[in-house]
């Protein structure tokens, strides 16, 4: 058996797309391994949402060709995903130890690719598709965990200013709810105990379907009458696409969790608009309080972006006020990071400087930790389920970690490891990014 170390960034999309990956290499003779200097076969699936996480994958591919020059002349190297699929050809230049680039749209290729690679060719893969299934039966090489990815969408058709993902991701479309329900059971049947449905914007499954009216709503009601005790959730909702149906479906389902991610971007309506958010701050604000009201002990986190062109103080520190107003349990916050072909980093003259967008990040990242050990501290007293993902050993203690329905962490002291277990906690404590619980 041939080695293959996959090194994965970015975002659950990607980590979806290595899991196929790996299948069809399982397929074809190739055995992952941990430890890239075992590997005959290195493959990094890459990034592009920022720069910095595009100059990651560079600096990467950077050591693995110096293994190959100093070492290892057979080692074979592939650069994939969102940055493959953005600069194609071009990567070559760059790294000219790279065998083969492979974009997110041709992953169904890669058993075809690596013939030709061990046969000496140089392969590039990255011509836009239309396709949802990549996997041709080959089947998906899960990692071992307690959640299971499965994507319901594929690319986005939103173009927000900032966002690559249009142009990396391609149009979006949904995936057949047979192909989807299929996935789910064989991933139960494995022993995975929550499901995770994955999309750009998860709400509009479904709406480019001709043959059938199937959505989200639909799709999670027949997810939730499969047998066997689990959970799932589903990431990622745009503000003004989430239904009252969706919102009730969510409350009517006993395996669907209180969790929603909404990102909000900004709290400024005008920034917001110069985003292309499709929504203002009051609007978003009604959603959140609808989605609050009518789902108990929901958990509602969003994405922040400081710095954006043109944003001034005043703007910036809405988007301060609206973590504490709408009480977001918690936000990914990003410094803005102009991106090649999107609309806003043709507005150099309206950038912000770095040491001021640095200091808004700083500030911003401060704000998230505020309000989440607030969020947190709601809990303390009260009884949880809690679905046991890790078990490991703190200064001397043995440590159950886990998530509760509304996607809370709970540590657990006990010296049984418990994973892949639903078990009911006492919370005793809360700090910033966890909460504290003892079993009962
Ligand atoms: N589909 C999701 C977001 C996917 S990208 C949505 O619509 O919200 C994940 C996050 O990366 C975004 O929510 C945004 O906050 C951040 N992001 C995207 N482009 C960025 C850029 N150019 N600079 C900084 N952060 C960015
Ligand atoms: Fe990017 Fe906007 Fe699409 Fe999200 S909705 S992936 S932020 S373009
Ligand atoms: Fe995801 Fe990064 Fe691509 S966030 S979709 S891997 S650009």
């Amino acid at each position: 058996m041939k080695k293959v170390y996959i090194e994965t960034m970015g975002c659950q999309m990607n980590k979806s797309d290595t899991e196929r990956m790996l299948g069809m290499l399982t397929h074809f003779g190739y055995e992952e391994t941990e430890n890239p200097k075992d590997a005959d076969l290195l493959m990094v699936n890459t990034c592009s949402i920022r720069q910095l996480s595009e100059d990651k994958s560079f600096s990467l591919i950077g050591t693995w060709g110096r293994w190959k020059k100093e070492s290892k002349p057979d080692l074979k190297i592939g650069f994939c995903g969102c940055v493959a699929q953005q600069k194609a050809e071009q990567i070559f230049k760059r790294a000219h130890y790279v065998d083969f680039v492979l974009g997110t749209h041709n992953i169904y290729k890669l058993p075809e690719i690596i013939k030709a690679v061990e046969n000496g060719e140089k392969i590039c893969e990255c011509t836009e598709t239309h396709k949802t299934e990549y996997t041709r039966g080959f089947g998906i090489k899960r990692v071992k965990s307690v959640n299971a990815w499965v994507n319901i969408t594929e690319g986005c058709n939103n173009f927000c200013t900032y966002c690559i993902v249009p142009y990396t991701r391609g149009r979006e479309r949904s995936r057949l709810p047979e192909v989807i329900i299929q996935e789910a059971k064989d991933a139960l049947a494995q022993g995975h105990k929550e499901i995770t449905l994955l999309g750009q914007n998860v709400d509009s499954y479904g709406k480019d379907f001709t043959d059938r009216n199937y959505r989200l709503a639909d799709l999670l009601r027949d997810l939730n009458a499969l047998e066997g005790e689990f959970r799932i959730r589903f990431v990622t909702s745009y503000p003004t696409d989430i239904t009252d149906e969706l919102i009730e479906t969510v409350v009517e389902l006993d395996k669907v969790c209180e969790y929603f991610h909404i990102p909000m971007q900004s709290g400024s309506s005008e920034v917001l608009k110069k985003m292309n958010r499709r929504y203002d701050r009051e609007t978003y604000a009604k959603i959140v309080e609808k989605v609050r009201k009518m789902v108990p002990d929901v958990t509602i986190t969003s994405d922040f972006i400081a710095g954006f062109p043109g944003e001034t103080e005043e703007q910036f520190v809405e988007t301060l006020t609206a973590i504490d107003e709408f009480e977001l349990d918690y936000s990914n916050v990003a410094a803005y990071s102009p991106r090649e072909k999107t609309v806003a980093a043709k507005w150099v003259d309206k950038y912000i400087p770095e040491d001021i967008k640095e200091e808004r990040f700083q500030r911003l990242n401060d704000k998230v930790k505020e309000n989440c050990l607030k969020s947190n501290l709601k809990y303390v007293g009260r009884e949880m389920e809690v679905l046991v993902e890790s078990f490991y050993e703190r200064r001397g203690v043995m440590i159950n970690t886990g998530k509760t329905r509304n996607n809370k962490t709970v540590h657990i002291p006990c010296e049984e490891n418990l994973i892949g277990k639903f078990v009911n906690v006492k919370i005793s404590g809360a700090k910033t990014w966890y909460l504290k619980g003892e079993l009962i």
